[in-house]
């Protein structure tokens, strides 16, 4: 006992030195290291370093300190990084049936959710981005339900949206939800939202509260609105050659660290989610500066009825039948 602490101290120090490891693994994610994506990527390094002795040296870059939105994709392939962890959205051009998760009110609750991830729908979108062989698809993780926020009019029905300049991600069902009430989408990276939305080149976007909360985008929107209209979600890739470079035992350390890394974010996620709401409550409270808005269930079903007409458009991209397996996952 004493000699496996004792060995796993040494590994955690020799890899923190950088010596001794023979590989190398840069991951770059573009939120906070608070978040829960930013704790299970920080939390799969040191699993990794432990479980491989120091082989594996892990380098975590958050905050789009490396990469940000666009050239991480891009980095990724060239093996210039070994590991990220987009959203499901910036996939949109390697495999633009993983907009399925961005169809706005497709799934009932986070079960449902899972369900359609860790089931045959989520192994279908997998295949499709390690078809391209350039990388390799390894967990989802979750960031949770996106909210509407703004600066201008609260968003309550519909028409509030008319008008409003939203910033969205580089997916097309985004760009579609958003036009089908009238808005004004423009895709920005993360890493420029906060400027955005302080300058008002945008007015208003959609979030999880972890990022909402994370980047403090609450100091420049005055109202939130608790819709849970669309989710946020994460595909975890590897460069293909980089994991056919390592021998076997190493890539079961990975697959190990990995599968514990996704239960904590996950578990993170939920926990995340209650955490923030209470200390938004109390900023809102205390600052008079935010208001946070929950809808009725027909205010509710408005949007539903409004952003329905989004699915259809998106039938020959993802694939009616794609979108119906999804919906019918128990
Ligand atoms: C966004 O661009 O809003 C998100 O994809 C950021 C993230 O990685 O959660």
């Amino acid at each position: 006992m004493k000699k496996i602490v004792l060995g796993t101290i040494a590994a955690a120090m020799l890899a923190t030195a950088g010596l001794a490891a023979e590989y190398v693994m840069k991951v770059s994610h573009v939120v906070s290291a608070s978040t829960p994506k930013g704790k299970a990527a920080d939390f799969f390094e040191k699993r990794v370093e432990e479980l491989s002795g120091g082989k594996i040296d892990v380098q975590v870059f958050p905050n789009s300190q490396l990469y940000g939105d666009g050239e991480e994709m891009k980095a990724l392939v060239m093996n210039n990084v070994q590991l990220i962890m987009p959203s499901l959205s910036k996939f949109t051009s390697i495999a633009p049936q993983m907009q399925l998760f961005d169809l706005p009110f497709i799934f009932r609750d986070k079960a449902h959710l899972y369900n359609v991830m860790d089931g045959e729908v989520g192994t279908i979108l997998k295949s499709k981005i390690n078809e391209k062989k350039q990388m390799m698809a390894m967990d989802y993780w979750d960031a949770g339900f996106k909210h509407f926020s703004s600066s201008k009019q609260p968003i309550i029905n519909p028409e509030d949206a008319k008008g409003l300049k939203f910033r969205i991600q580089s997916s097309k069902v985004l760009e579609a939800q958003f036009k089908a009430v009238g808005g004004n989408p423009q895709v920005l990276p993360f890493s420029e939202v906060y400027s955005a939305l302080q300058q008002g080149v945008v007015d208003a976007t959609e979030n999880p509260l972890s990022n909402f909360y994370t980047k403090k985008f609450h100091e420049v929107q005055s109202n939130l609105t608790l819709s849970s209209h669309g989710y946020l979600g994460y595909l975890v890739v590897m460069n293909t050659k980089f994991w056919n470079s390592l021998p076997k035992d190493l890539q079961a350390n990975i697959s190990q660290a990995m599968k514990e890394a996704t239960e904590l974010e996950r578990k993170e996620s939920s926990i995340e989610d209650e955490k923030i709401m209470e200390a938004l409550k109390t900023y809102a409270k205390d600052t008079n500066k935010l208001e946070i808005i929950e809808l009725t269930p027909e205010q509710k079903q408005q949007w539903q009825k409004v952003m329905a007409d989004v699915y259809p458009k998106f039938y020959d991209v993802i694939g009616e039948d794609l979108i119906k397996k999804a919906i019918d996952t128990k």
